[in-house]
């Protein structure tokens, strides 16, 4: 591994921007190196895999958050990762596509990627394990069932088969939620998608924004059957040993919150604006 600074000037200028921006920067680091010089060196220092990459680890089945166009990964957390590791002076690269259950693991090992990003939902028990960067989008839960299924709410689905993809918040929400369900874990959303499709799942339950991509897009005849407002947010997955990466990843972000990039990105994917 190599140790990489990002130039002064655009981190200071990173920081500028994100002091500036409001006092929702809770990072210790950054207010403190505002102040102490030597501190600032230290804190700005990032460990990266790839000298002047910023490698990235993701499971590429979530439209429109990060998806496979061919070989190439898009979405909206793909374009973000691209404009903040070019903020950052750095050049994005995405690992072919990871099982999404191990990337938490995958970063907290080390030496493969730098970041997670899969529209990874902040949770105490993940910050025991990694650290987390400032919230990238919020996000909540739905329940998805096939026309004609006669379920109409939560309880309708008491002791039936839940796909959802394992590892995930949607894995968990079901366990908790749906009494007796036989909540059944998959590697990746399109074998979720095709359970409920070919009968071996009664419903499924994860992202309200990607099932709701999922129904428009690829699966029109399933039904959004209940939205769940979990209150989710996504963010950026850091290993804990790379605090400095962390703290220029949330001036980077609030660098192009203050610029216009990220609005731009947003309204590219969702339409209309972010606040
Ligand atoms: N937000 C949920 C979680 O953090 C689901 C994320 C799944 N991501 C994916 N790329 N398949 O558990």
């Amino acid at each position: 591994m190599k140790i990489k600074k990002i130039g002064i000037a655009a981190a200071a200028f990173a920081l500028v921007a994100a002091v500036a921006l409001s006092g929702c920067n809770s990072q210790p680091a950054a207010s403190s190196s505002a102040s102490a010089d030597s501190s600032a060196q230290e804190t700005t220092e990032a460990v990266l895999v790839n000298d002047g990459k910023l490698t990235v680890a993701a499971s590429l089945d979530f439209p429109p958050f990060e998806n496979l166009e061919g070989e190439e990964a898009v979405g909206f957390e793909v374009d973000l990762m691209k404009a903040l590791a070019e903020q950052m002076g750095l050049e994005a690269e995405y690992l072919p596509s990871t099982k999404f259950d191990t990337i938490i693991p995958l970063i907290s090992a080390g030496g493969k990627a730098d970041v997670g990003v899969s529209g990874f939902t902040v949770t105490e028990d993940r910050k025991k394990e990694i650290d987390f960067t400032d919230v990238l989008i919020d996000s909540n839960q739905g329940v998805v069932v096939m026309p004609g299924s006669g379920f109409t709410n939560i309880d309708d689905l008491a002791g039936k088969t839940i796909a959802t993809q394992s590892g995930t918040t949607g894995y968990d929400w079901a366990v908790e939620n749906i009494p007796d369900a036989n909540v059944v874990p998959y590697d990746e959303m399109t074998a979720v998608f095709a359970a409920l499709q070919g009968s071996q799942a009664d419903a499924i339950v994860a992202d309200l924004p990607v099932v709701q991509y999922y129904v428009k897009t690829a699966y029109t005849d399933m039904e959004i059957m209940a939205e769940i407002p979990t209150g989710e947010q996504y963010a950026i997955v850091v290993s804990k040993d790379n605090p400095g990466l962390t703290a220029q990843l949330n001036e980077a972000l609030a660098a192009l919150k203050a610029n216009g990039t990220y609005d731009e990105i947003y309204n590219k994917w969702f339409g209309g604006s972010a606040e």
